[in-house]
C-alpha cells in the first residue's frame, strides 16, 4: 500500500460538474467556462445548471426564483436556537449547527424521492443566507431581518444584513462572487459533503459537514486571515520586510498556494477586476494597495514554486467594500458553495458506494493488559 498524504492526485470518483485546469488557470462548471458565467448567468441560474446538469429554461429559472423565494424564511424556532448561541461564538459554527437544524424540521422521506430532493435544493439555497443574516442581527442585539420578498436573491441577503436596500453594483457584483465561489471540485469540504452523502444520511446533515470543513482556515477561512495579514502589513512599503520575515519562518501567505493550480486562479483575477470596479465607484482601499503590492512581490518569489494568489486572496476585500463583517466572509462562501454541495450530493446518490479508505497501521503490536497497579 502506497500512502498519500491528503489523498494529493487520487482520484476518488467520476464527475460531470466541474472541471479544473491547473496549469492553464482555467475553471468550468458543467463545461461553461466561469468567466462567461460570472459575466451573463446569475447565482441562482448557476446553482441550478451546477444542480441539475443543464442551464435552465425560463420557466424552470422562474419557477426555481419563486420556490427558493418563497422558502427564505425560517421558524421561529430557529431564530430563538440562534438567540442562545453566545453572541462571541463564531458565525460558521453558528450556521454548522442551524443547516444541521434544519433535518430536525423536514421528515427524512426516501432519499431518492425527487420531490423531497428538490424541496432540500430549495430549502437549503433559501435558508441559508437567512440564517447567516439572522445570526449577524442578534449577535448586535436586534431581532432578524425578515426576508424582502420583491428583493432578488442577492440583494435580500444585503438588505438582512444591513436593512437597507444595496446598491445595484454592489447587489450586482456581489452576485457574482457567489457565481464564482460556488464549486470548484473536490475541494475539502465537497469532499467531506460526498463522504457525507455516501452514508446516505439527509442533505441537511451534508451540507452541516461540509460548513465544518469550509470553516478551516486552510479552506474557506483564509480569507478571513488574508485581511487579518493585509492589515498587520499596514503599508505598501512594508510589504517587503513582511514577506522576507514570513518566508524565512516559514509561515503561509494567506490567500496564496492552491493545491490544484499552479498559476494565478482564474477566480482571483475575476474577483479583482471587481474589486477594482468597486472602488471606483465608492472610492479607494488602502489595503487594496498592500494587497497589489503583496501579490507582486510574493509571486516574484513564490511563483517559482507554483504558488500564486488563490479565490480568497481578493474576496475579502471584496466583501469588505460591500460592508460584510469579516467573520461573515466564510459563511458567505458557504452560502454560495452549498450550491456546489448539493450537486456533488446529487451526483454521489446516482453512483453510490460509501466511503471507507484504507490506513497503514504503526501502532502497537499486540499486548497483554496490564492491571493499575502494575502501570
Ligand atoms: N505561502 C507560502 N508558502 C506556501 C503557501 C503559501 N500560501 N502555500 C504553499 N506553500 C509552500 C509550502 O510551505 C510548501 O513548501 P515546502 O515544500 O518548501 O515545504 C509547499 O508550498 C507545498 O505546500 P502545501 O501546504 O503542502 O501545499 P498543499 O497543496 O497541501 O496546500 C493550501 C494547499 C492548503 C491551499 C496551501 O497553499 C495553503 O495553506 N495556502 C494558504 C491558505 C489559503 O490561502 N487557503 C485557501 C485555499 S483556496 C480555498 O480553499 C477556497
Amino acid at each position: 500500500m502506497v500512502l498519500k498524504p491528503g489523498l494529493e492526485g487520487v482520484p476518488v470518483t467520476n464527475s460531470g460538474i466541474c472541471e479544473i485546469n491547473g496549469t492553464e488557470g482555467r475553471l468550468s462548471y458543467r463545461g461553461y467556462p466561469i468567466s462567461e458565467l460570472a459575466q451573463k448567468s446569475s447565482f441562482l441560474e448557476t446553482a441550478f445548471l451546477l444542480i441539475w446538469g443543464e442551464l435552465p429554461t425560463e420557466n424552470e429559472l422562474e419557477k426555481f426564483e419563486k420556490d427558493v423565494q418563497m422558502h427564505r424564511r425560517v421558524s421561529f424556532r430557529i431564530r430563538d436556537m440562534l438567540k442562545c448561541f453566545p453572541e462571541s461564538g463564531h458565525p460558521m459554527d453558528a450556521l454548522q449547527a442551524s443547516a444541521a437544524s434544519l433535518g430536525l424540521f423536514y421528515s427524512r422521506r426516501a432519499i431518492d424521492d425527487p420531490k423531497y430532493i428538490y424541496d432540500a435544493v430549495v430549502r437549503l439555497i433559501a435558508k441559508i443566507p437567512t440564517m447567516v443574516a439572522a445570526f449577524e442581527q442578534i449577535r448586535k442585539g436586534d431581532d432578524p431581518i425578515q426576508p424582502q420578498d420583491d428583493l432578488p436573491y442577492s440583494s435580500n441577503f444585503l438588505y438582512m444584513l444591513t436593512e437597507r436596500e444595496p446598491n445595484p453594483l454592489a447587489a450586482r457584483v456581489f452576485d457574482r462572487c457567489l457565481i464564482l465561489h460556488a464549486e470548484h471540485s473536490l475541494n475539502a469540504s465537497t469532499f467531506s459533503a460526498r463522504v457525507t452523502a455516501s452514508t446516505l444520511t439527509d442533505p441537511y446533515a451534508v451540507v452541516a459537514s461540509a460548513v465544518g470543513t469550509l470553516a478551516g482556515p486552510l479552506h474557506g477561512g483564509a480569507n478571513e486571515d488574508v485581511i487579518a495579514m493585509l492589515e498587520e502589513i499596514g503599508r505598501p512599503d512594508e510589504v517587503s520586510s513582511f514577506l522576507n520575515d514570513a518566508i524565512a519562518k516559514k509561515r503561509k501567505i494567506m490567500g496564496f498556494g492552491h493545491r490544484e493550480y499552479r498559476v494565478k486562479d482564474p477566480r482571483a483575477t475575476i474577483l479583482q477586476a471587481f474589486a477594482e470596479e468597486l472602488f471606483s465607484e465608492f472610492g479607494k482601499d488602502e489595503m487594496y494597495e498592500v494587497a497589489k503590492a503583496l501579490e507582486e512581490e510574493a509571486i516574484s518569489k513564490l511563483g517559482p514554486k507554483g504558488i500564486f494568489p488563490n479565490v480568497d486572496f481578493y474576496s475579502g476585500l471584496v466583501y469588505r467594500k460591500l460592508g460584510i463583517p469579516r467573520d461573515l466572509f466564510t459563511p458567505v462562501f458557504a452560502i454560495s458553495r452549498v450550491a456546489g454541495w448539493l450537486a456533488h450530493w446529487r451526483e454521489q446518490l446516482g453512483a453510490n458506494r460509501i466511503f471507507r479508505p484504507s490506513q497503514i497501521y504503526e501502532g502497537a503490536k499486540m499486548r497483554n493488559w496490564k492491571p493499575l497497579e502494575s502501570r
